[in-house]
């Protein structure tokens, strides 16, 4: 969470860092605030989202060719000016951002209020950035020296970038567990959360490593270790363009990334199903066949919308492969102790690849011994380097914060892997293995089947707008499902809703039942459609409205239900691809409907890059 740009080269710093800014505005929209050098230091900041900061200082000296913008979630403080970065240091020469949370803070403070410091602000940050002022005071050392050693004392999470009025043309920035990006252009350099801010500046970036600083100037980038030796940067290309971070036409990147689903799904699949051949190619898998097909036990570890696809996959790999299979949230496991056995193989499902919940989970079960699988969006972050081994989603940058093509092109690898693994474990006969691969190749085109029944669905949206709570159902692999569809609700639209197995109804949230409250069921033709289809019939005696996801042509389900979303016939095991589309579109419309910004939900941001 939070984001952060810098740029030092020949252009004004102040354009590139606004566009920069509102391109990480996904990752906090709690105050923004940018720092210019010209002549000295400018500081502007502001409770809300970027275009407030915009708006409120036209006409202000906002010249200067090196800066660093933040965009915040709050953590320390709640959202206001003086919380909002940069901050600065009780001489005004040092400015600062921060992503990330410095856990001991409390106990610098005190230091430092002992030695006379007073406090603008509530933050964690102006506690970092005063105790570096105050460690090159003593030690009479530039801000690098500073900031290596103000490190050492430093517990929990950051990425900082630094300016000093005294060294104008220079940004140090230092990381451990928040991602930061540099990008390399002709005499100039770009930093960033992530590379949107820089991409039609340069494709060249450096991804900042943990326990680096980096010094960066126009025409220089040294990068060293805590220890003051000096790293070789490794520069690698980026493989996205413009258009892929753009609207292109939608009123909202959730509205485009639900209806980008069908290419996403086919992205994914591509060059790795093959239905003519029968065989699934994924090589960072394939490495790890041998312990994925021998394993005691797999476990998925995610959270949100990632930690839902785990528990699709459970049912998938139970199913098919025979291997038992547990699904944990990473905030849960990282802190339990947990008993991590010689063969377990842990599968961590993220679509930023930066979850810190996540990313320490499987640090810490990789340090016992157990094999780390990726199954990650964006390519070259953290618990994608953290992996041994794995797949990327190729779902492109997901920028709307509530998770959707993330979470189907999940579904569609974590698929393929069970199906690669059931096939050479025998586990699975060739005539199903077939079928299967022909299914997965369909979903793309049954997608966008989906996709052209949005009037109905914006139609039910405003029908159902100002209902006060929703129930979601489902059984087996959609049970999931409806999980996600409650989390969506929830997220975008502030509506109470919860998600069910549809038999567990009757063990307490029956009770909840009215003729006010809309139950969901996710009742495609499956296996237990039929014990579904009793469920539905208990919500209607009980006078519930029922509005029902179910397979195209189940007249008789239809018949019984208030309201029903359509999807194609599909086989159980891949039908959680499209029955979850429907409820992505019924959780944006009734957002929109309710005059909510669906990209920017209160209080969320995309990437959880703190506990
Ligand atoms: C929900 C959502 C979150 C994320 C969760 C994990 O729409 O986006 O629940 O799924 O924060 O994030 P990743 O997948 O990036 O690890």
């Amino acid at each position: 969470m939070c984001g952060i740009v810098g740029y030092t080269g020949p252009k004004d710093a102040y354009p590139v860092i606004i566009k920069g800014l509102k391109r990480l505005e996904y990752r906090g929209y709690d105050s923004t605030g940018v720092a210019l050098q010209n002549g000295s230091l400018k500081v502007y900041k502001k409770k809300g989202k970027v275009a407030e900061l915009e708006e409120s200082i036209v006409g202000k000296d906002l010249k200067g060719h090196t800066g660093i913008g933040h965009t915040r979630w709050a953590t320390h403080g709640e959202p206001s000016d003086a919380n909002a970065h940069p901050h600065q240091s009780a001489s005004g020469k040092l400015a600062m951002i921060h992503n990330g949370i410095i856990e001991n803070y409390t106990q610098l403070k005190q230091e430092l209020i002992n030695k006379g410091y007073q406090f603008k602000s509530e933050t964690d940050t102006e506690v970092l950035l005063n105790f570096i002022e105050e460690i090159k005071k003593n030690n009479h050392c530039n801000l690098e020296e500073a900031v290596r050693i103000a490190l050492k004392r430093v517990t929990g999470a950051y990425v900082i970038l630094l300016l000093d009025a005294e060294e104008p043309e220079t940004i140090i920035a230092a990381r451990k567990g928040s991602p930061l990006v540099i990008g390399i252009g002709k005499g100039e350099h770009f930093l960033g959360s992530d590379a949107s801010p820089m991409l039609e500046y340069t494709k060249e970036v450096v991804y900042v490593n943990d326990y680096e600083l980096a010094i960066v100037k126009p025409d220089e980038l040294i990068l060293k270790n805590l220890g003051n030796e000096k790293i070789t940067p490794y520069v690698q290309k980026l493989d996205i363009e413009l258009a892929a971070i753009e609207k292109g036409g939608y009123d909202h990147f959730m509205l485009k990334e639900i209806f980008e689903q069908p290419q996403t799904i086919f992205d994914c699949l591509r060059g790795r199903l093959d239905t003519t051949g029968g065989k699934i190619t994924m090589s960072g898998i394939q490495q790890y066949a041998g312990q994925i097909m021998n394993a005691n036990r797999i476990l998925m570890i995610a959270c949100g919308t990632s930690w839902h696809a785990g528990l699709v996959a459970e049912y998938i790999f139970e199913e098919l492969c025979r291997i038992n299979v547990e699904v944990e949230y990473a905030s849960e496991f990282r802190y339990r102790n947990p008993v991590i056995n010689p063969g377990d193989v842990i599968i961590a499902i993220s679509q930023s690849g930066e979850t810190a919940d996540t990313l320490v989970a499987i640090e810490n079960a990789k340090n016992q011994g157990a094999i780390i699988l990726g199954v990650v969006n964006v390519v070259g972050s953290s618990i994608a380097r953290a992996s041994h081994g794995g797949a990327y989603t190729h779902a492109g940058p997901e920028i709307g914060v509530a998770s959707t093509k993330a979470f189907t092109a999940q579904l569609a690898v974590l698929t393929m892997i069970a199906l690669k693994i059931a096939h050479e474990k025998q586990t699975i006969d060739q005539e199903r293995y077939l079928h299967l691969l022909n299914e997965l190749s369909e979903i793309p085109e049954k997608v966008a089947w989906v996709l052209k029944t949005k009037e109905k669905i914006q139609q039910l949206a405003e029908k159902y707008k100002d209902a006060r709570d929703f129930l979601y159902l489902g059984r087996g692999y959609n049970f999931p499902v409806a999980l996600e569809g409650a989390l969506k609700l929830k997220e975008i639209s502030y509506i109470h809703a919860e998600g069910y197995p549809a038999a567990e109804m009757k063990h307490g949230p029956i009770a909840l039942v009215d003729e006010h409250l809309p139950v969901v069921v996710v009742a495609t033709k499956d296996t237990y459609h039929h014990k579904v289809v009793s469920n539905i019939q208990e919500i209607k005696a009980r006078k519930g409205k029922v509005i029902a996801v179910i397979s195209e042509g189940d007249t008789d389900t239809a018949a019984m239900c208030d309201d029903v979303l359509i999807v194609p016939e599909a086989d159980e095991i891949v039908a959680p691809m499209l029955s979850v589309v429907p409820l992505q579109l019924l959780a944006y419309y009734i957002g929109v409907a309710k005059g909510y910004d669906v990209d920017k939900p209160r209080n969320l941001a995309k990437s959880v890059t703190v506990e």
